[in-house]
């Protein structure tokens, strides 16, 4: 099988959710079969808190249950995603201490929840090896597994452990690291405040300290944290690989979730999926908009599967308001628009017991829940998938791309910085300016291969390896056009200051050097010219000395009036601009707007506010998604294109009407 699409053994666009029937009575099974069938599910995610029910007590093994359900999914054509169960530790594992795991403060969590145990406890590691490969053993060669999934959201609700089998994993990692306690020294730069160490038992994860902790001990420890959950992983993987070299293999990421570097993590994996659950209050479809397009992002090429949503309401908020109707199609199709070839719920049966019995689902309370309305839909949308079969496997290909840098977030953010930073602000913003003029764009790392990329936009890029630096350099002399915003490139991978003047190693590409930064207080801002336009920043701002940009904007107040806030540097083939402020959204957008339509980056077609267009292209196919997120009908004149529209079956005219939340995939001629 081609691991380059899920689809290739299923051969549709994937649909259904968290099967955990193992909560049910074994007649319940049958009954959930039928409805399946009716839904048109044809993939569930099975056995991912089955732990303590497959290994009840540490020398005993119950698959009895597992080997029928695998039966019944095959019978009745459903694939199944099976779990590698390791995501929640039975009870019995407690009475070996190193388990659990340990917070900051010295608290050790307890089992009675989730996800409670520590990723470096060789207790943990080696339970869960013996458990995957009784998994992968029993369940090779079985007719229903078309994807393994592992473990759950990992460190979703437990990620930096603080405990004795983290402070020996950590001193084994930073060993190899460094090799030398005097390479240790160096690189935390442990002559300040008397940290200097003299023997490797001194050194422990950066438990709680009077004052700020030392930055580089810390940020190594994200890291550490990162490649103590992957090393789990990759174990995970290795046991799966031999066992079924051909089967794919994913996990659930969470979108933009710090603990993790997710690209890092996507290596591994066969195709990537996430859980989305953006609040009906707030901006939801930007919010999904943002997770689609950094979860397609990490793995270039391939299509992605959106593994959890809600059907209706969630239960973990402390008011959870029911989606609107039509609200939870429109935002699978959103899904699918942006890359997804499958659409996944947690769960299929709303539980009935347990923390998460108010959560919404695929099959709601109910004495008859084939009559409720959100069986219903999700019926229908089951039915819709079905006819965007000819889209899977297709692309969203993007002019342009934002960095994102999981070292730069662990960086910015720890403490003791000129003013307090969020790298996730820096970021949005300027996704936000793509998704709602409709143009595609993609997440990038520094060093991605930006070569199919016209511009790419660095928000903050606060750490900044020096090599790194060079390929972001090469990149504009090669004719790319880039943007960094504000502290930008001001240390390296140590979190030490790249020495030379700010900002380090972009220095030459922008043309440019800092002498000051002014940062400003909450309620300051100042105004900035952009020629005849009137733009507005906060937060920050600094004394920029040009040496080779030209000032394409101005401060027009304060200390800075009259110096660089804007600048823009020719460099060979390309061209580099910088921000020496936080601009607000409507000045940023004033600016990138004109990046944009210098490099001739558009939507697709015109479209008024609230109405998101994309792209999906491949085999000579190209598939126009047309998603109207407003409260009322609007009209899309399509220009010169033409199709049918994959739902509906019409062929578009020269307009598309779109009812309140509806969609149209038109396949165009
Ligand atoms: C996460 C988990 C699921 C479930 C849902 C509830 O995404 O992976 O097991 O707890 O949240 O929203």
């Amino acid at each position: 099988m081609n691991k380059n699409t899920i689809l290739a053994k299923t051969g549709q666009i994937l649909y259904g959710g968290d099967y955990n029937p193992e909560q049910w009575p074994e007649s319940v099974w049958k009954e959930d079969m039928r409805l399946m069938r009716l839904a048109g599910v044809n993939f569930v995610s099975i056995g991912i808190f089955s732990w303590a029910k497959l290994q009840p007590t540490e020398k005993t093994f119950d698959f009895g249950w597992l080997d029928r359900l695998m039966y019944l999914l095959g019978e009745n054509g459903i694939w199944a995603d099976l779990a590698t169960a390791t995501a929640s530790p039975p009870p019995w594992m407690s009475r070996y201490p190193d388990l659990l795991a340990v917070d900051v403060d010295g608290h050790v969590y307890s089992h009675g929840s989730r996800q409670h145990f520590s990723p470096s406890s060789p207790t943990y590691l080696r339970f869960a090896e013996a458990l995957v490969k009784k998994i992968a053993a029993r369940y090779a060669k079985h007719p229903a597994l078309a994807a393994w999934h592992l473990n759950n959201e990992y460190a979703c609700h437990m990620n930096m452990c603080y405990g004795e089998a983290s402070a020996k994993a950590f001193r084994l990692w930073l060993k190899e690291r460094y090799h030398t306690l005097d390479a240790l020294n160096a690189a935390w730069g442990t002559a300040f405040w008397s940290q200097h160490y003299s023997a490797w038992e001194d050194v422990q994860p950066p438990r709680k300290t009077p004052m700020f902790s030392n930055p580089a001990q810390t940020l190594d420890f994200h890291r550490f944290t990162n490649a103590a959950f992957l090393k789990i992983a990759k174990m995970e993987c290795a046991i799966l690989r031999k066992a079924t070299p051909d089967l794919p293999i994913t996990t659930n990421l969470m979108s933009f979730f710090k603990p993790l570097d997710y690209f890092e993590w996507a290596k591994e994996l066969d195709f990537v999926s996430w859980d989305s659950y953006p609040d009906p209050l707030d901006y939801g479809e930007l919010i999904g908009a943002r997770g689609h397009d950094l979860t397609r992002s990490l793995k270039p090429g391939r299509p992605f599967v959106l593994m959890e949503q809600v059907t209706s309401h969630v239960n973990w908020r402390p008011v959870n308001v029911a989606k609107p109707v039509g609200t939870m199609r429109l935002w699978s199709h959103q899904s699918v628009a942006r890359g997804a070839d499958g659409v996944m719920f947690f769960q299929w049966r709303q539980a009935a017991s347990g923390a998460e019995k108010y959560h919404g689902s695929m099959v709601p309370h109910s004495p008859d829940p084939e009559k409720t309305r959100v069986f219903q839909e999700v019926r229908e949308l089951g039915a819709e998938l079905k006819k965007l079969e000819p889209v899977a496997g297709t692309l969203v290909r993007s002019r342009a791309a934002i960095v994102v840098d999981w070292e730069t977030w662990w960086a910015l953010e720890l403490p003791s910085k000129p003013t307090e930073f969020n790298y996730l602000a820096a970021i949005e913003p300027v996704h936000r300016y793509f998704y709602e003029r409709n143009i595609a764009v993609d997440f990038v790392t520094p060093q991605s291969d930006l070569s199919g990329y016209s511009l790419v936009v660095a928000p903050t890029l606060y750490l900044l390896r020096g090599k790194d630096a060079k390929h972001l350099d090469r990149y504009v002399r090669e004719g790319g056009t880039f943007l960094a915003t504000c502290f930008s490139g001001i240390v390296d991978e140590n979190e030490r200051i790249v020495p030379g003047g700010y900002p380090g190693h972009l220095r030459e590409t922008l043309g440019l050097w800092i002498e000051e930064w002014w940062p400003l207080g909450p309620s300051e801002t100042r105004k900035v010219r952009l020629g005849a336009k009137a733009l507005s920043g906060s937060r920050w701002s600094e004394v920029i000395h040009l040496k080779g940009a030209k000032a394409l904007a101005t401060f027009e107040e304060g200390y800075l009036k009259g110096k660089p806030a804007v600048t823009r540097h020719a460099l060979g083939k390309g061209q580099a601009f910088y921000v020496g402020t936080v601009l607000d959204d409507s000045s940023l957008g004033v600016l990138l707007d004109d990046l944009s339509r210098g490099l001739k980056l558009a939507a697709p077609i015109k479209a008024p506010k609230g109405v998101e267009v994309t792209l999906r292209e491949g085999g000579g196919k190209r598939f126009l998604f047309l998603l109207n997120h407003n409260g009322k009908a609007v009209r899309l004149p399509l220009g010169r294109l033409k199709g049918t529209d994959l739902i509906s079956g019409r062929k578009s005219g020269k307009a598309v009407l779109l009812k309140a939340s509806d969609v149209a995939v038109i396949e165009l001629e």
